[in-house]
């Protein structure tokens, strides 16, 4: 069969980096793509692209899949992992504050998907992942714009299912709870937010990125063609779907 390859966006750290690492040790030639230089992601690939822009760029998405195929000259899988997940009461929260989460939650994913379509169907084959969040379901009341997106994200997962299912490409997204990447610690996390969070799951340890790895590998493995416009929610029991 011949090397898949990946693209990873939101890489250079957290999640991003956990699934790029984890692609490349199941043998996929992978590129990240970051606001950030990737230097940790980097050295932990072989032969890593790395592209440094904002996802939410149209042309910045567009020049980031052509060095893609001039590098690997094919693409098979797209894990839309950027976002951003600002906490703040909802009477103070901007138009510009809404639409910062909109453009790279929700926007993003899509701008990166339309430009990687066309090698996906070339291949013949595809996975597209999205990273969505437990937050959908647990509605914390400090994150509507955030919990808004995801679900918007899931919404996309959905339709886009439907759409590109007669290319051999299949789209899902994976739920996490709260996950221990240093974002998280510093945000959502501080303050007791993590003990909040594992006391509210059946799983009594707080989440760890490669909690998700083997779920993205179920998701992009070759037998799970028939899994599609699904949300996958790995969230050790916190919430149920
Ligand atoms: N950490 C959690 O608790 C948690 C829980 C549920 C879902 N998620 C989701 O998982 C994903 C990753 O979360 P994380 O905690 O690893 O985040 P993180 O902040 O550690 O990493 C996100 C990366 O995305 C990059 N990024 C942000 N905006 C970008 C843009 N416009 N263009 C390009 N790159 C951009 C950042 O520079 C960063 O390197 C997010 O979609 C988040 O919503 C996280």
């Amino acid at each position: 069969m011949e090397t898949r390859t990946a693209l990873v966006t939101g890489a250079a750290q957290g999640l991003g980096r956990e699934f790029a690492v984890a692609l490349a040790g199941r043998g996929y030639r992978v590129a990240g793509f970051d606001l950030e230089p990737q230097p940790e992601t980097a050295e932990q690939i072989l032969d890593y692209v790395e592209l440094v822009g904002d996802v939410s760029d149209p042309v910045a998405v567009e020049e980031g899949l052509e060095r893609i195929i001039e590098r690997f000259g094919t693409l098979h899988v797209v894990v839309n992992n950027a976002g951003v997940y600002p906490a703040k009461p909802f009477e103070e929260t901007t138009p510009e504050d809404w639409r910062r989460v909109m453009r790279v939650n929700l926007e993003a994913p899509f701008l990166v998907t339309r430009a990687a379509l066309p090698h996906l169907k070339a291949a013949g084959w595809g996975r597209v992942v999205n990273i969505v969040s437990a937050a959908v379901l647990t509605a914390p009341p400090t994150m509507v714009p955030y919990v808004a997106s995801k679900m918007g994200l899931i919404g996309f997962t959905r339709s886009l299912a439907a759409a590109v299912a007669p290319y051999g490409v299949t789209v899902n997204a994976i739920a996490p709870s709260m996950v221990r990447t240093a974002t998280a610690e510093r945000t959502v996390g501080a303050d007791g937010g993590f003990e909040f969070v594992r006391s509210r799951q059946a799983v009594e340890r707080t989440q760890e990125p490669a909690d998700l790895v083997s779920t993205l590998l179920y998701v992009v493995d070759e037998g799970s063609g028939f899994l599609t416009g699904q949300t996958l929610n790995v969230s050790g029991g916190s919430a149920y779907l």
